[in-house]
């Protein structure tokens, strides 16, 4: 029978009999549930010798390095180095369309980023008072997780290049440490609950690693990226208010790479079109488009060509998976 408290205890005891004394563990952070909840418990367990790390691609949401560090440290009190790299990726993103490619620059330059980092703060600590060397990867996997990295070997693996931890752990000798291996996603919410994770962070949509740079279709311009993130921002604020967020299991505005024309006060523009995405699923591998009411549609679509500049058109996409993927590339 399992029992949260006897979990946590458990977890703990095993991370510092694993860790030691003195061992350091390092884990890169994105602000969803399991890295978050794999980054606290490893702060509860030894404190400042876990090194959280998150990394700004460049292509994250509306001031969303600023709120994901405020919440690890005001909040949760996890020693966290927060990595501006957004210059180095939207750089190497330029005049790049292909989803593959966009998918493998941003999986590469992370590992990139994230090992140069590592390494500083490993000589950091190891020049400071604190002694012991950075030895241990952490990584939020979960059982589902784990199932999937040993049944699909076949081609299904490659439908679409996800970012793992193999290219992490390659040249940095480090060991893998994954407290959550055993649980399932809504044990995972109710271990963050406990843990004194804010609820909207717990409940929080899942948000894929190349970022908006898949919802953003064809080449990522900052222009692109401005109005994915103030469209996004309308979307997800209008679903909050309307009380559906836990309703949808993933939500987002996305930017298509035509214009198309409209009528704006008296003038005729030639604008971008942003497409709005919205499903439901309980294992991310099927999903069904959210039905919305045609009233929230029309406020949500009115905001957007108002107060987004370049915009002057909104679609709903009202494909299924299969045969559509959840993302849109
Ligand atoms: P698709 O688009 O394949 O997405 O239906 C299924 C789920 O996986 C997420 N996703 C990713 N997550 N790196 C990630 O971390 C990726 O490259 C990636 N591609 C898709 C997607 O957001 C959805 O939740």
């Amino acid at each position: 029978d399992w029992s949260m408290e006897k979990f946590v205890d458990k977890e703990i005891a095993r991370i510092r009999a694993m860790v030691g004394e003195k061992g350091q563990v390092i884990g890169a952070v994105s602000g969803g549930v399991d890295s978050t909840v794999a980054a606290k418990l490893m702060n509860e367990a030894i404190g400042d010798r876990f090194h959280a790390v998150l990394v700004d691609n460049g292509v994250l949401r509306l001031e969303e390095s600023q709120t994901v560090k405020e919440t690890l440290t005001k909040h949760l009190g996890i020693n966290l180095t927060v990595v501006d790299a957004s210059e180095r990726f939207l750089g190497l993103l330029k005049g790049v369309s292909d989803p593959e490619k966009k998918r493998k620059i941003i999986g590469n330059t992370f590992i990139e980023v994230f090992q140069e980092t590592a390494k500083k703060i490993a000589e950091d600590a190891h020049g400071s008072s604190r002694q012991g060397e950075i030895e241990w990867l952490l990584q939020g996997t979960l059982y589902p997780d784990v199932i999937e990295s040993i049944s699909f070997k076949g081609p299904s693996a490659t439908i679409k290049t996800h970012h793992n931890v193999g290219g992490l752990l390659e040249g940095m000798h480090l060991k893998l440490i994954e407290p959550l291996r055993e649980l399932f996603k809504d044990e995972v919410r109710a271990l963050g609950t406990n843990l004194g994770i804010p609820e909207d962070l717990v409940w929080r949509h899942p948000f894929p690693g190349p970022g908006l740079a898949i919802r953003i279709l064809g080449e990522v311009t900052k222009e692109q990226l401005r109005i994915a993130r103030e469209a996004d921002k309308i979307f997800i604020e209008e679903i909050r208010a309307a009380g559906l967020y836990n309703q949808i299991s993933q939500a987002f505005a996305a930017v298509l790479p035509v214009k198309a024309v409209g009528v704006m006060g008296d003038k005729r523009v030639h604008a971008q079109v942003v497409a709005l995405r919205a499903v439901e699923t309980t294992d991310f591998m099927t999903a069904d488009w959210f039905p919305f009411d045609g009233h929230f549609l029309k406020r949500v679509s009115r905001r957007i060509v108002n107060e987004v500049d370049g915009v002057c058109r909104v679609l709903y996409d009202v494909t299924s998976k299969p045969p559509g993927t959840i993302e849109m590339e």
